[in-house]
């Protein structure tokens, strides 16, 4: 498998100290029209040279400088003259490069602390209100500013809480301005793009679709290329982008397994070819899975099933097109694969690191399959991915969906799968889909599974009669990124009046609870 070279954009380099923020800092730079990419701090001055960039932040870390073993930046780093920011351990690894003073005095701040801006706050604070709430975590701090730099601010515990030197074009911050938490923390990262470094704001998903279009049509040139589509986000906009490129040269292919939510088949069948004009195979393969699922509770078996069946009704598919194409004299060269940024910076970063994702896709594609990778996302975080979706016209059904367990709703019932059990599962979660999504809640969930626990019963009252039902589970969680939610407090009324529906519309259905378990210690799916 080869691999696509990434863009021609010089990016912004964020070095990442080992804090799950250098992501956070990667997008935020983004949302100020400015491509970034992550680099480990193990790079040295000559890689990071070798990227062209134009600008440098340096990360937040769980370290402390004076720590053994401590993440370390290549000294020569900072005398490339590029612009660079520090951020909270970036900024002590700066102030300690370049002979200031890192103390050690066991005065900490963690969470929301007050600081303020020092005369006119320079570049970075300049125009912001001279006191304001920012978000620290440290432990060290800074005592004394490299010579020739300019202290911006200060909080009570810590003197030297920003500094600058214009002339070096090296600034730093002690906070994080990458969180919300701080009042001002994007317009510091925006100062510090636009007027420190002086980039314009010019990376936007226009662009991205136009130099993945071009790419991609020389990737593929004449070739034949497929995907699978899921109906998620994803392999939405990859298959879409691809489309773009070499229109009919590409064949998707939709395997319904019947563990689909309602009206999924036809948002994908309907709406998304109607909005891009994708030549699509689906594959009815209900029967196929139901019957392979008979019997089984177990939840890792079932995945595997899943899995297994998924992967065989794809190659099928895959070998009747395949057949096809080389009676025509064009076989098929490429796959579609809907990797984004985060899986490419987990999995070792850059360039060079073919990954197929299996555990986030139906049990992954096939590893034997001879197809060159066309991956028009992997420089992307998921909410670009769905800008690019929105601006591609995409139903907003499938850009803006929730993440979904590629296994489907297989493993949001407790106990055997059984066709009955599906349509069960599937009205109740159109109830619960509908109802938060009238009362505007859909950007505040993460995602709301919806769980039939089919091995339960409970006696109830319905009309006259008692009932012998099952319970249905509402999990609603708020998260940046599914590592850890906590559960989202809906307002009572949104839940009464989806427990209300689900009970008096969906049979078999006589109680409605709510998971109030953060993660962790619960996962967000039950399975
Ligand atoms: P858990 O349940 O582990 O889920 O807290 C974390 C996130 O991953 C999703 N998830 C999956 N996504 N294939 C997927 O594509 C899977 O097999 C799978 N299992 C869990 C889950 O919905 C949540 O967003």
């Amino acid at each position: 498998m080869t691999q696509q070279t990434e863009t021609s954009q010089r990016p912004v380099l964020v070095v990442d100290f080992g804090a799950q923020y250098a992501q956070l800092i990667a997008r935020r730079v983004r949302e100020a029209g400015v491509y970034s990419e992550i680099v480990p701090h193990t790079a040295t001055a000559a890689e990071i040279a070798a990227k062209s960039p134009v600008g440098i932040i340096l990360s937040g870390g769980p370290s402390s400088v004076y720590e053994e073993g401590a993440p370390q930046l290549d000294t020569g780093v900072l005398e490339l003259g590029v612009p660079t920011l520090g951020i909270c351990y970036g900024f002590q690894v700066m102030a300690q490069q370049l002979g200031g003073e890192v103390a050690h005095t066991g005065l900490r701040e963690y969470g929301a602390t007050d600081a303020a801006v020092t005369g006119d706050g320079g570049v970075l604070l300049g125009g912001q209100p001279a006191e304001q709430n920012v978000w620290m975590s440290h432990g060290d701090q800074v005592s004394r500013a490299p010579e020739g730099f300019e202290v911006l601010a200060s909080t009570s515990a810590t003197r030297v809480a920003a500094f600058a030197s214009d002339e070096r074009r090296l600034y730093g911050v002690q906070w994080h301005p990458e969180v919300k938490h701080t009042d001002y923390g994007q317009n510091v990262l925006e100062n510090f793009l636009h007027k420190a470094a002086g980039l314009p704001a010019d990376w936007n998903s226009g662009n991205v679709i136009a130099e993945q279009v071009e790419r991609i049509r020389a990737q593929i040139g004449s070739g034949r290329v497929i995907s699978a589509l899921s109906g998620g986000v994803d392999s939405a906009v990859s298959t879409a982008l691809v489309h773009k490129a070499v229109g009919d040269q590409l064949t998707a292919i939709f395997v319904d397994h019947g563990l689909l939510r309602k009206g999924e088949r036809e948002q994908v069948e309907q709406d998304y070819v109607a909005s891009t004009g994708v030549r699509l195979i689906t594959i009815d393969a209900r029967e196929r899975f139901l019957t392979a699922l008979a019997g089984v509770s177990d939840p890792e078996q079932k995945r595997k099933i899943i899995g297994r069946e998924f992967i065989r009704t794809f190659e099928e598919a895959e070998k009747a097109l395949i057949a096809e194409a080389e009676a025509d004299g064009e076989p098929i060269r490429f796959l579609v694969q809907g990797t984004l940024y985060p899986d490419v910076v987990e999995s070792g970063g850059g360039a060079g690191t073919a990954n197929i994702k299996s555990h986030h896709n139906v049990g992954g594609l096939p590893e034997d399959l001879q197809f060159e990778l066309v991956e028009p996302l992997r420089t992307l975080f998921k909410d670009e991915v769905r800008a690019i979706g929105r601006e591609l016209g995409l139903p907003e059904a499938i850009v803006g969906r929730q993440p979904f367990p590629g296994p489907g709703l297989g493993i949001r019932i407790v106990g055997e799968v059984t066709a009955d059990r599906l349509e069960i599962l599937r009205d109740a979660d159109a109830i619960a889909r509908e109802e938060l999504t009238r009362a505007g809640l859909d950007n505040e969930i993460w995602q709301c599974p919806v769980v039939l626990l089919a091995d339960v019963r409970s006696v109830g009252v319905q009309g006259d009669g008692r009932t012998y039902g099952h319970p249905i589970v509402l999990r609603p969680v708020s998260s940046e990124d599914a590592m850890t939610a906590d559960w989202t407090r809906l307002p009572y009324d949104v839940l009464s009046r989806i427990s209300n529906r689900i009970t008096n519309e969906v049979r078999e259905v006589n109680r409605v609870v709510l998971d109030v378990t953060s993660k962790p210690p619960g996962t967000i799916e039950w399975e």
